[in-house]
C-alpha cells in the first residue's frame, strides 16, 4: 500500500471553512473523456483564505476565481488546496473524468449503454473538486450534453428548465433543483430507455409526474414498481402526514449498481433487481423487495433529503429511521407478524454476527477509515430497532409528535442523531437520557430472566439481568434502557392483568439496571410468561423455558410473533442438544413433543398460511452459528439436515395434504396468494426429503406458471440433491441465459449447492455467458451465495473454499473495492472456527494485507480482523 489509510473520528467534527450556496454544473458526456464544469458561489465561514476541496481520480483542466485564472493552488493526494481567496467568490473548476474505465461504480460511470452516477457517500469528489461533505448544502443547476441518438434522455435532479440542440448530433437539457442539498444527493443519467409514466395528486393537490426508466424492452416489468411508488406516496401522507415536494419523481433502473438503490433528490437510481418484475421473471420475494426498496427510497425524501446528516457518523439518523419507516409501510400493507419475523431474523442472524465480529460498531460509529464500510446491518437494521424502541416507549401518538417537532426544528438542514432524540424527548416528555446509550454502545446485550412464584403471597417475581460482552471496538459496557415487553398467562390461556405496587402496569417494563426485580401482585396461579414480546429490544434472551411452556405459547400466546418465537426457542433447544449429541458420537433425536407441536401448527386452519410458513422454517446455519463462540460447521449442518428429514418423515401426510390443498390455478400477487404459495413451497422443501420428493419437484417445475413456484421446485431439488436437479438447471439456463437478472436466481442455486463438487461447478459457472465479475449482482449471487450460504463446501477442510475466496477478493480489490469489501465479511469471522480452519483463513487475510494496492475498504476490515 502506498500510504496507510487514516481513520476519521466522530469527536473531531468541525464546521466547514466555507459554504457553497449555489453550484452550476455542465457535463459534456463522452465515454472515456467527459468534461465537467462546475461554477460555485463560495463564501468564507471561518477566518480562512485557504479552501481545501475533495477530489479523486480527476484531471484538472482549469481553475478560476471570479472568472480569472488562479495559480495559487496545490493538487493534493485526494484534493485541491486553493489559497489567497477573497471572502466571497465565484469558483470555476473544469475537470476530466473517464466513465468508461470506472468499474468501481462510484462517481460517473457507464452501466450498459447509459451514463449514471452514484455519489453517496463520497462519490461526488470523483466528478469534480468540491466540499464533499453532507453539511454543505447548495442549490444545483445541471446541464447535460450528449449525443442525441444514443442518449435521448438526459436527466438530473429537480425540474427540467430548458433543452436544445447543438452541432454534431448532440443535444442538451438543463435541470434545476430548488431544494438545497449535499453533494451525495446529486444524480445524472443519460441513456435510451422505455418509460412508464403515471401521475400522483398529493394530499394538498400538487400534481406530480411519475416516471420509471427501464432498459428498452423491459416496460412490462415496471408495473409493480409504479404501484409501489404510488402506495408509498399515499402511505407517507396518511401515516406520517408527509407530502412530496417536487413536480416530478423519476426512477431509473440500472444493471450495474453496488447497492440496492439511491435516494437522489427527485431522481432515484435503482439496482434493476429492485424495479423489474413480472410473474415469469420474479418471485414473490422479489415483489416484496421492490415494494420495500421503492418505499425506502421514497421515504428518504423527508428522512434523509429534507433533513440530512451533519456528518457520516450520523448515517443512522437517516438510515435507521428510513428502515423503520419502510418496515412499517410493508407491515401496514401486508402481514405485520410476517414482516416482524423477517426483520427479527436479520437482527438475530447477520446483525448479531456483525456485532460479534471485528467490525463491531455502535449504530453511530466513532471511527471510520472508509465510509462505504459503514452501510451495515448495524447502522440500518439495528438502527431501525433503536427507532422502534423509541416508538415503543412513546407510543404512535408521541412518536408522531416527535417527528413533527424534528421537522419543525431541522427541515432544510443537516442534523445529528442527538437532534433526533432531543426532538422525541421534548415532544413527548419521555426521559431518553439513558436510552441514548444505544447510539454509542456496540454489541448485543444478553438479558437473563429468572422467575419465582409465591403461592402464598400470590406474587410473581421476574428478575432481569442485563450484560453486554466486550466487543472488538469497545471493552467497557454499561447498562442500557431496555423496553421489555411481557405478558403472563394462566394455564388455560387467559391473559393475567399486570399489577405492581398496587397499581396496574403496562406490558412494557423499563429495564434500566444491571439487575432488577419486578414483582407482580394478585397472581392467582403459577403463570406462563411470554417474554420480549415483539422482540421489543435487540437483545439475546435467556430464560429456562420447559418444552411444555413453549408448546403452550406456540398455540396460546395472544400475538403471532410470540407464538413463532416460542417455536424458534423450542427448536433452538433441540438443535443445541443435538449438536452436542453428534459431537459425542450419538445420533440426532427429536422429541415427539416437538414433532407434535409442528403437526399442530400445520393442521390448524385458523392460522394465516404465510405465518404457518414462518413457523415451519428452521433457523439458518448462520443464525445457529451465532449461538456459539466456536462453531462446529459440519455438526450444525448435519443437525439442520437431520431435522428436516425427521420432520418430513414424521409429518409427511400432513405436509402432503397441505401441499395439495394450497395449489392455486391463477397467479396473483395479493398477500393472501403470496402466503399460500409460501406455505406450499415450505411443504415442498420438506417433502423433498421423502420418497415422493423427486416426483413432486419435477412436476412442480414442469407445471409452474410463475417464477415463485419454478424457483421453489429448483431450490428443493438443489437442497435435497434430487435427481431432477440437473435437468431443471439446464432447462432454466437455456431459457434465461440472455437475462442476467433472471439468471441470478440460478447463480444463487449454484452458489449454495450442497453437493460435494459445488466449487468445481462454480468455477465453471464463472464462464457462463451471463456471468461477469464486473457486475455486482452476478458476483453476489454466485460468489456471495457460496461464501455465505454454502457452509460445508466453503469451510471444506482442504481450504479450497477459502483459497477461492482469496483469489476473487484480490481481483475485486482492483476492479470494485466496495463489492470486495462486502464479500469479505465471512472471512473476518475466522476466530469462530477450529485451529486448522483459522489458520487457512488467516493465510488468505494475510495475503490480502500484503498487497501493495490494497483498497482502503479492504484495508480497514483486514487489519481489524488480524488485530489481536
Ligand atoms: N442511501 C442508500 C440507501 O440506503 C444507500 C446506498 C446506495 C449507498 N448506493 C450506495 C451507500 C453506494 C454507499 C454507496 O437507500
Ligand atoms: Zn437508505
Amino acid at each position: 500500500m502506498a500510504q496507510t489509510p487514516q481513520a476519521k473520528y466522530r469527536k473531531d467534527y468541525t464546521q466547514p471553512s466555507h459554504t457553497i450556496s449555489q453550484i452550476e454544473l455542465t457535463f459534456d458526456l463522452f465515454d472515456n473523456e467527459t468534461t465537467v464544469t462546475a461554477v460555485s458561489q463560495v463564501k468564507q465561514m471561518k477566518d480562512s483564505t485557504t479552501l481545501v476541496l475533495d477530489g479523486e481520480e480527476l484531471k484538472l483542466q482549469a481553475l478560476k476565481v471570479n472568472g480569472v485564472d488562479w495559480t495559487e493552488f496545490t493538487q493534493l493526494d485526494a484534493g485541491l488546496e486553493i489559497r489567497q481567496l477573497p471572502a466571497e467568490f465565484e469558483l470555476t473548476i473544469v475537470t476530466l473524468v473517464n466513465p468508461e474505465e470506472n468499474t468501481a461504480l462510484e462517481g460517473l460511470y457507464k452501466s450498459g449503454g447509459a451514463f449514471c452516477t452514484q455519489c453517496e457517500a463520497e462519490g461526488f469528489r470523483r466528478i469534480t473538486y468540491y466540499l464533499d461533505r453532507p453539511d454543505v448544502l447548495a442549490k444545483y443547476t445541471t446541464t447535460v450534453i450528449a449525443d442525441k441518438a444514443q442518449y435521448p434522455y438526459l436527466l438530473s435532479n429537480g425540474n427540467k428548465l430548458e433543452q436544445g440542440e447543438v452541432e454534431g448530433g448532440r443535444h442538451w437539457v438543463k435541470w434545476e433543483d430548488p431544494h438545497p442539498k449535499p453533494a451525495y444527493l446529486f444524480a445524472l443519467v443519460a441513456g435510451d430507455f422505455d418509460v412508464l409514466r403515471d401521475k400522483y395528486v398529493t394530499q394538498s393537490g400538487r400534481n406530480v409526474d411519475l416516471e420509471i426508466f427501464v432498459d428498452k424492452g423491459n416496460l412490462d416489468r415496471a408495473n409493480h414498481a409504479m404501484v409501489s411508488l404510488i402506495n408509498s406516496m399515499k402511505w407517507d401522507e396518511e401515516r406520517f402526514g408527509l407530502e412530496y415536494d417536487l413536480d416530478i419523481y423519476m426512477i431509473v433502473a440500472v444493471d450495474f449498481f453496488n447497492m440496492g438503490a439511491m435516494e437522489n433528490k427527485g431522481l432515484n437510481i435503482f439496482n434493476s433487481k429492485f424495479v423489474l418484475a413480472n410473474d415469469q421473471t420474479a418471485t414473490d420475494t422479489d415483489y416484496l423487495g421492490i415494494e420495500a426498496v421503492i418505499g425506502h427510497e421514497y421515504f428518504h425524501n423527508w428522512t434523509g433529503n429534507r433533513v440530512t446528516c451533519r456528518d457520516w457518523f450520523q448515517l443512522s439518523l437517516k438510515e435507521g429511521l428510513t428502515v423503520f419507516r419502510d418496515q412499517e409501510f410493508s407491515s401496514d400493507l401486508g402481514s405485520r407478524a410476517v414482516n416482524r419475523i423477517g426483520n427479527v431474523r436479520i437482527i438475530r442472524g447477520p446483525q448479531f454476527a456483525e456485532d460479534a465480529s471485528p467490525m463491531s460498531h455502535p449504530i453511530r460509529p466513532d471511527k471510520v477509515i472508509e465510509m462505504n464500510n459503514f452501510y451495515t446491518l448495524t447502522v440500518y437494521e439495528k438502527g431501525s430497532e433503536v427507532i422502534r424502541m423509541i416508538h415503543t416507549l412513546l407510543g404512535e401518538a408521541g412518536f408522531q409528535k416527535g417527528m413533527k417537532l424534528y421537522f419543525e426544528r431541522h427541515d432544510g438542514t443537516a442534523a445529528t442523531c442527538e437532534d433526533f432524540v432531543s426532538a422525541m424527548e421534548d415532544a413527548s416528555g419521555v426521559d431518553l437520557k439513558q436510552f441514548r446509550l444505544w447510539y454509542s454502545q456496540s454489541g448485543t446485550p444478553t438479558v437473563s430472566v429468572s422467575s419465582k412464584y409465591d403461592a402464598v403471597a400470590k406474587t410473581y417475581a421476574l428478575t432481569v439481568c442485563q450484560s453486554t460482552e466486550p466487543t472488538h471496538d469497545q471493552k467497557e459496557k454499561q447498562a442500557l434502557h431496555i423496553p421489555f415487553d411481557v405478558e403472563l398467562y394462566t394455564k388455560d390461556g387467559k391473559v393475567m392483568p399486570l399489577q405492581c405496587n398496587g397499581k396496574p402496569v403496562a406490558n412494557v417494563l423499563n429495564v434500566t439496571q444491571a439487575e432488577q426485580t419486578f414483582v407482580f401482585e394478585n397472581v392467582a396461579e403459577q403463570p406462563i410468561p411470554s417474554l420480549l414480546r415483539e422482540f421489543s429490544a435487540p437483545v439475546k434472551l435467556e430464560y429456562d423455558y420447559s418444552d411444555d411452556e413453549l408448546v403452550f405459547l406456540m398455540s396460546h400466546a395472544t400475538n403471532e410473533f410470540a407464538r413463532w418465537d416460542a417455536g424458534q426457542i423450542l427448536m433452538a433447544k433441540y438443535i443445541r442438544d443435538n449438536v452436542t449429541r453428534l459431537q459425542q458420537g450419538k445420533g440426532v433425536e427429536l422429541n415427539e413433543v416437538v414433532i407434535d407441536a409442528f403437526r399442530g401448527v400445520l393442521l390448524s386452519d385458523s392460522l394465516d398460511p404465510a405465518f404457518v410458513a414462518e413457523m415451519l422454517s428452521l433457523p439458518s446455519h448462520n443464525e445457529v452459528s451465532g449461538w456459539y463462540k466456536c462453531v462446529d460447521v459440519d455438526a450444525v449442518a448435519n443437525v439442520l439436515k437431520a431435522f428436516k428429514v425427521i420432520l418430513a418423515t414424521e409429518l409427511e401426510d400432513e405436509l402432503s395434504a397441505t401441499y395439495q390443498t394450497l395449489r392455486q390455478n391463477e397467479y396473483t400477487i395479493s398477500h393472501d396468494a403470496i402466503g399460500k404459495r409460501a406455505l406450499r413451497n415450505i411443504c415442498l422443501s420438506y417433502l423433498a426429503y421423502t420418497e415422493q420428493g423427486n416426483a413432486l419437484a419435477e412436476k412442480q417445475y414442469n407445471e409452474a406458471n410463475n417464477m415463485t413456484d419454478t424457483i421453489a421446485a429448483m431450490s428443493a431439488a438443489n437442497s435435497a440433491g434430487l435427481p431432477c436437479r440437473e435437468a431443471q438447471m439446464a432447462d432454466y439456463s437455456n431459457k434465461w441465459k440472455h437475462d442476467g437478472l433472471v439468471m441470478d436466481k440460478w447463480f444463487t442455486l449454484q452458489g449454495c449447492n450442497p453437493a460435494g463438487n459445488a466449487l468445481e461447478v462454480i468455477k465453471k459457472t464463472m464462464n457462463h455467458e451471463a456471468f461477469s465479475l464486473k457486475n455486482p449482482n452476478r458476483t453476489r449471487n454466485l460468489i456471495g451465495a457460496f461464501l455465505n450460504s454454502n457452509p460445508v463446501n466453503f469451510h471444506a477442510k482442504s481450504g479450497e473454499g477459502y483459497r477461492f475466496a482469496g483469489e476473487i477478493l484480490r481481483e475485486l480489490n482492483s476492479s470494485n473495492p466496495q463489492v470486495a469489501s462486502r464479500l469479505i465479511d465471512p472471512l473476518l469471522k475466522f476466530r469462530k472456527y477450529d485451529e486448522e480452519r483459522q489458520g487457512l483463513i488467516r493465510k488468505e487475510l494475510e495475503a490480502l494485507k500484503s498487497m501493495d494496492n490494497l483498497a482502503r475498504d479492504l484495508f480497514e476490515k483486514v487489519s481489524k480482523a488480524l488485530e489481536e
